[in-house]
């Protein structure tokens, strides 16, 4: 809901929280409150213009005591006396880049243009425009609000109104200036085959920035960051969540100023970032989301999983398909027999789609070569993928395809065609990285060659999913394409590259099922889930690794979104061995498939996995669905433990897996979540009947287990 006052203060509301910012004496557009709901009252006393030495009065100040030094901003201006971190920087044809940007109109349900650029969908929309009086430069801020969840969307659109061009040097998405107080921030780092563990440290003065400047979001560093109160935890305390729906290098910062208060913005990363914007050009920033919760870790994570898979995940068919892919099975060796035989197991066992992993194209019998030549290698797979493609329906399953449409090897006919397509210079040696370049998608001739090389293929054959592979990172951001005083904005036009491919192949094949996937989990970001439902989570299918990373990948993105399959063991990352009992049991939480030679499982563990994939039928719809409950951290606790809660709180569904055992450890409670606490609940493999209340306060038993033993509760009412 939005509420505009005749002063000009703009009050939204989402599901329980209140966002204030109101336009001041001197039309500078003050941020006034984030948090959960007030009532309808004036809260300007919030910013009581106070003097500090050393804060300038700009000249257009409506208190003498007014400086834009301490005042809470909505979108912060530079070279005006607001010494923190601007979120715009605009340099004039002079070379000034001070700007003084205060309101000029706004409007309730003012839609930003159609664009490749992810955005969220639905939700009430209020822009604010805001002018800069010295270069004519205008910015819209968009603010969306929901009912159904605690999400505010931000995004600016910045446009030059003035007569001579600007150059933005920074264009960040948001802004917003929490008050002054202790918080500790915290953040998904990591690394490829360890994505996302989450690090929480006590925010200090001056800057926390996480950002990627590899051209696409990372592992290395998730687009995520939280503000969180001292004493918050998975069950209570206040949370503030950033993120953005962008896939490109990117910036978040927390900055803590000279009186405690916390700058919080964020949007495309600015390092060697520039857009030159002629008279009347715009920019526009990719959308960020706000998350809000009063009550601690667990509801921000509920809330920005509503969000996310309510606004922004396309909504595809309910049942996800349950793949065995043959990566880990074969990696590159394979041929047409050796396929058919993965297809022949996985369709006794009721595996309903097959995905053919890399290798299948080209001259592709490693990973020095092939990326590019987008055709089927007819000599290692006879007859083409057809003869698959017919045995998969024979048993009634699906066909999937890899691709990495990004990537081009130095070894193919493509990049002997053309080698200018490679970003960087044709003439200057270029950094490799898994022996293969990055295909300049700045260039939309680049991007269309793609296009109908993949086009091709897909109408060509049936094939109901694709994984959209991405296996290195840009270094030379140069492309002979764009005059040198654009060079500065090759980062973002590569990634609007990517989404306008993805755009165009969704819209042309709406049939498949797309699922995103950067050397396991290197892209794994709302941008990316804007145009895939579900992302390869990782590389690493260690199930003890995998407890960790997707415990704290759930801190923002919903387990609907994580695609885990159960592999071999001794497991090919970490040499580890675990039960496959729970293998299945981490992959079930999230879209779950298999990824191993199912011809070397005895009869036995056949039968293991039939029962596997019935129950993951069973609790699938909670899966994509449900509320997750984090309920004993694998980080810092002798047990990983989650489950998940129907909405109308009827069933649910946990994991757990021991992580480190001690010895002469029982009795040990667990307390669940989540549930009504007046319900009863049967536990079906405990066999046993208690209220929600019990369940929740006294708990359960953990169970007796060895290391890396695993355990499902079913619960029904
Ligand atoms: C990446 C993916 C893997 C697999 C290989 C193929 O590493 O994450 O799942 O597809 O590429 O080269």
């Amino acid at each position: 809901m939005i509420e505009i006052s005749k002063d000009k203060t703009f009050h939204l509301r989402g599901k329980s929280y209140s966002y204030v910012m109101r336009v001041d004496g001197s039309g500078y557009l003050e941020h006034v409150y984030f948090g959960a709901r007030v009532g309808e009252d004036d809260l300007s006393y919030l910013n009581a213009p106070s003097f500090l030495s050393f804060s300038p009065i700009p000249p257009d100040a409506y208190d003498p005591a007014f400086s834009l030094d301490h005042t809470p901003q909505e979108y912060a201006s530079f070279g005006q006396g607001d010494f923190r971190t601007p979120s715009v920087l605009a340099r004039r044809a002079d070379g000034d880049v001070a700007s003084r940007f205060r309101y000029l109109s706004h409007a309730v349900g003012d839609e930003e243009g159609e664009s490749c650029l992810p955005k969220a969908r639905g939700g009430e929309t209020l822009a604010v425009t805001l002018k800069d009086a010295l270069s004519g430069v205008t910015v819209c801020l968009r603010y969306t609000v929901y009912e159904d969840c605690d999400v505010l969307v931000r995004s600016a659109e910045i446009v030059n109104g003035g007569e001579e061009p600007v150059r933005l040097e920074r264009a960040y998405s948001f802004s917003v200036d929490l008050p002054a107080g202790e918080y500790d921030v915290l953040r998904l780092h990591g690394r490829h085959l360890a994505e996302r563990a989450y690090e929480r440290t006590p925010l200090g003065h001056g800057t926390v920035r996480i950002c990627s400047t590899r051209g696409a979001s990372s592992h290395q560093m998730n687009p995520f960051l939280a503000l969180l109160s001292r004493n918050a935890d998975e069950d209570g305390g206040e949370c503030f969540g950033f993120t953005l729906l962008y896939s490109g290098s990117y910036a978040l910062e927390a900055e803590k100023s000279q009186t405690d208060a916390v700058r919080v913005q964020g949007g495309v990363g600015d390092t060697a970032f520039s857009w030159t914007l002629g008279a009347g050009e715009r920019f526009t920033a990719p959308q960020a989301a706000l998350i809000y919760s009063a009550s601690g870790l667990g509801t921000l994570s509920r809330e920005a999983h509503d969000f996310l898979r309510r606004h922004v995940i396309p909504v595809q068919s309910a049942n996800r398909p349950i793949v065995v892919n043959n990566w880990e099975a074969t990696y590159f060796d394979f041929d047409r027999q050796k396929l058919l035989a993965l297809i022949g197991e996985a369709a006794d066992l009721g595996i309903d789609t097959f995905v053919l992993d890399d290798g299948w194209f080209g001259k592709r019998d490693g990973d020095a070569s092939g990326l590019g030549d987008w055709s089927v290698s007819t000599q290692k797979l006879e007859g083409g993928l057809k003869p698959l493609i017919d045995a998969c329906k024979r048993r009634g399953m699906k066909f999937g395809l890899w691709f990495e449409p990004e990537m081009v090897s130095e070894d193919s006919d493509l990049f002997r065609a053309h080698p200018d397509w490679a970003v960087g210079k044709a003439d200057v040696p270029r950094c490799k990285s898994r022996n293969q370049y990055v295909l300049d998608f700045t260039r939309p001739e680049i991007v269309d060659h793609v296009y109908a090389r993949m086009a091709e293929i897909l109408a060509a054959n049936e094939i109901s999913y694709v994984k959209w592979d991405m296996n290195r990172h840009i270094t030379e951001f140069f492309s002979p394409a764009l005059p040198a005083e654009r060079m500065g904005e090759f980062s973002h036009r590569y990634i609007l590259g990517v989404y306008t491919l993805a755009k165009r192949l969704r819209e042309r094949f709406p049939q498949v099922f797309f699922e995103g996937c950067s050397g396991g989990g290197g892209r794994f970001d709302a941008g990316m889930l804007a145009y895939f439902p579900q992302i390869w989570t990782s590389d690493d299918t260690d199930a003890a690794e995998r407890a960790k990373i997707q415990w704290a990948t759930s801190f923002v993105y919903p387990i609907s979104a994580m695609s885990c399959h159960v592999s071999a063991c001794p497991n090919h990352q970490t040499g580890r061995v675990t039960p496959l009992s729970t293998r299945a049991a981490l992959a079930s939480l999230g879209p779950t498939g298999y990824e191993l030679d199912l011809g070397k499982l005895s009869d036995g563990e056949k039968g293991e996995v039939r029962k596997q994939i019935a129950a993951y039928r069973e609790t699938e719809a909670l899966i994509m669905e449900g509320d997750l409950y984090r309920l004993s951290d694998p980080f810092r606790e002798t047990v990983f433990a989650e489950m998940v809660v129907s909405k109308d709180k009827k069933s649910a569904y946990l994991v757990g897996m021991t992580m480190r055992a001690v010895p002469a450890d029982f009795n040990r409670r667990i307390r669940l979540k989540g549930l009504d606490e007046n319900r009863a609940y049967h536990v079906r493999e405990l066999g046993l009947t208690l209220h929600g209340s019990t369940l929740m306060r006294a708990g359960l038993l953990l169970p007796k287990q060895q290391e890396y033993e695993s355990w499902t509760w079913h619960l029904e009412s």
